[in-house]
């Protein structure tokens, strides 16, 4: 066997090139690369260092702490980040929310809830079912929130291959969602899709909300984040749940280290003690 003849974009990265890319995505948005990941991050990049043209990871590099319109460094982000999600994901989650949760919200005019991290939306489309079915006048809205712009693009589109559905209850599918012709995929309904605002958001960048939010969802996000960045995110979202409010984290996740601003409820279900400012400093 020759010499293996690495096309621009599918040889591993060296070490210093991993080093760059760790630290922007760092820097950028939290992303904890650790050694090791060469190759994943590799497999990743190499579609941007193809299809930009270039020749070297560095020349990519370059390009996006060059590139002034943002452009390049979101290409990357949505390159890097891991969005995988599933409808009814971690599904004792729901259940709580909608036997010990929402039942203390009833009396409210709208329920707000954030979804942050939300991927592609089939945690967003799973809350919109839940709520409508808990409260069937539709007072509730959910802002939904990610960093990247493709995953966003996807769950706004809001529609879904039919394999993906498969647990989905079949009263949801019929009630909040329309089958394609030929049945190969499911659309939400556009009644339900308008119980959502999707927006940009990093969390590694300042948050500010008109108001708190009683129920946060913000799952399997800081799992790929570091202590530092965990800490980070951790603020943001103690400032944005309302005192008595619930965050919903990833079950690979904790926050059990933040019980200034969490008490544990069970297992990744955190509440805001009642009396309490939240932790997280605007400026
Ligand atoms: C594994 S998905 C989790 C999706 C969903 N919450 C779930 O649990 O199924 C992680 C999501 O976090 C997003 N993400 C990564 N870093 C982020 C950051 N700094 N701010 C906001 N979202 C981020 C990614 O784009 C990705 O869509």
């Amino acid at each position: 066997m020759g010499p293996v003849d690495w096309a621009a974009g599918a040889r591993p990265l060296a070490a210093g090139e991993f080093d760059e890319i760790r630290r922007l995505a760092r820097r950028t948005f939290g992303l904890d690369l650790k050694p090791g990941k060469e190759q994943l991050v590799a497999a990743r990049l190499g579609r941007l260092v193809r299809g930009g043209g270039f020749s070297s990871y560095r020349q990519l590099y370059r390009h996006i702490v060059r590139d002034s319109t943002g452009e390049a460094l979101a290409a990357l982000i949505d390159a890097l980040a891991t969005n995988h999600t599933a409808f009814l994901r971690e599904p004792d989650h729901f259940q709580f929310l909608s036997e010990r949760v929402l039942p203390t919200l009833r009396g409210r005019s709208r329920v707000d809830i954030w979804c942050a991290a939300c991927s592609t939306g089939e945690e967003v489309w799973t809350l919109a079912c839940l709520l409508n079915d808990a409260l069937p006048s539709g007072g509730f809205r959910i802002t939904a929130t990610d960093i990247s712009g493709k995953a966003l693009a996807a769950a706004q589109r809001a529609a879904y291959p039919a394999a993906r559905c498969a647990n989905l209850p079949a009263a949801w599918l019929s009630r909040y969602f329309m089958p394609e012709p030929g049945g190969e995929a499911f659309h939400v309904r556009p009644a339900v899709r308008a119980q959502a605002a999707f927006s940009r958001l990093n969390l590694m960048e300042p948050v500010s909300w008109p108001r708190q939010f009683p129920v946060i969802f913000c799952r399997n996000v800081m799992i790929y984040f570091d202590a530092e960045a965990q800490q980070e995110a951790a603020g943001k979202l103690a400032a944005s749940l309302e005192p008595g409010g619930h965050l919903f984290i990833g079950h690979a996740e904790s926050l059990s280290r933040f019980s200034q601003w969490f008490e544990y409820v069970r297992p990744a279900v955190y509440r805001k003690p009642a009396k309490q400012g939240g932790g997280w400093n605007k400026s």
